[in-house]
């Protein structure tokens, strides 16, 4: 296998891999990928059936059900990603870090597309720790200790009644998330807010919370910051939750993609004061 950076910041291409019989020094090369990199892709893979799919994703980990969508009969862990003409919404149309009003939001996603729009359909991930790293310290000090909640029901209330599926009654998941968290596999700190889920930082007025989350949102989505992946048929990628936030670009309606997506499940986020790993980040602030 060969890994191959595809910007300096965040994304690598792993290719030669065969996820269906990797050994164990393979599969612990891939993780070490995942780490360095955040988003790693896989190009030039056979479909995986299910079996295969889940099974890749539970070395990970847990497999995370998904609180609303639905999956494929008997395979609740696997997410169906689909828009065609008909769609009213297309997932992850926004930026954003999966599931993160889940108190224990996904570990990473990986996800195989199956069927390709002629053009378009690209992913765009960004790097939350650069996102991080790249604010003032004060700002850092500032938002130190902050917690912020994270909600659904905006979100996914009647997003899936085109599938047939009836949320009455559903009551979506919450929760309150360090607005910088620790990675607990890097050590590293990563802006943990997000414009799909994200409604408030605790402590601070409506107007105050409202003003530094669109700061935030404005500053983790700069350029610099992110891949954007290009996919071939029956690529795959696999993203770190905790520290990356995506957003899957809609620009092919009426054409139809589909793929299905893999989560692990991950740990409630915390945060841990420490300073920050700032040698290996080449962004620096020459905006300032
Ligand atoms: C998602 O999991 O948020 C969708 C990603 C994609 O479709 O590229």
């Amino acid at each position: 296998m060969e890994i191959q950076p595809v910007t300096a910041i965040i994304g690598a291409e792993i290719v030669g891999a065969d996820l269906e019989n990797l050994t164990d020094a393979q599969f612990a090369t891939i993780e070490q990928a995942f780490t360095d990199h955040l988003v790693v892709f896989f190009r030039d893979q056979p479909p995986l059936s299910s079996r295969a799919h889940i099974a890749f994703g539970k070395r990970f980990g847990k497999p995370h059900i998904h609180p609303i969508a639905p999956g494929p009969e008997g395979h609740p862990e696997i997410m169906i990603i689909q828009a065609d003409a008909n769609s009213r919404y297309a997932d992850g149309n926004n930026w954003h870090t999966d599931v993160s009003c889940d108190i224990e939001p996904p570990l990473g996603s990986c996800l195989q597309l199956r069927v390709l729009p002629p053009v378009g359909g690209d992913t765009l991930f960004a790097n939350m720790y650069a996102a991080y790293e790249t604010l003032s310290p004060m700002m850092q000090d500032f938002l130190a200790d902050k917690t912020a909640m994270h909600e659904s029901e905006h979100v996914y209330r009647g997003r899936y009644s085109e599938r047939g599926v009836d949320d009455t009654g559903k009551v979506y998941p919450s929760a309150e998330h360090p607005v910088v968290r620790t990675h607990p596999r890097s050590g590293r700190q990563a802006l943990y807010v997000n414009p799909s889920f994200t409604t408030k930082i605790n402590g601070l007025t409506k107007a105050e919370s409202k003003a530094v989350l669109q700061l935030l949102y404005v500053h983790q989505q700069r350029p610099e910051f992110q891949v954007r992946f290009q996919w071939s048929e029956n690529a795959i990628a696999f993203w770190d939750n905790r520290c990356t936030q995506h957003f899957a670009i809609w620009d092919y309606w009426p054409d139809e993609r589909m793929g299905h997506r893999v989560t692990v499940k991950g740990e409630r986020p915390f945060h841990e004061d420490r300073d920050s790993v700032q040698s290996d980040l080449r962004v620096s602030r020459r905006h300032d």
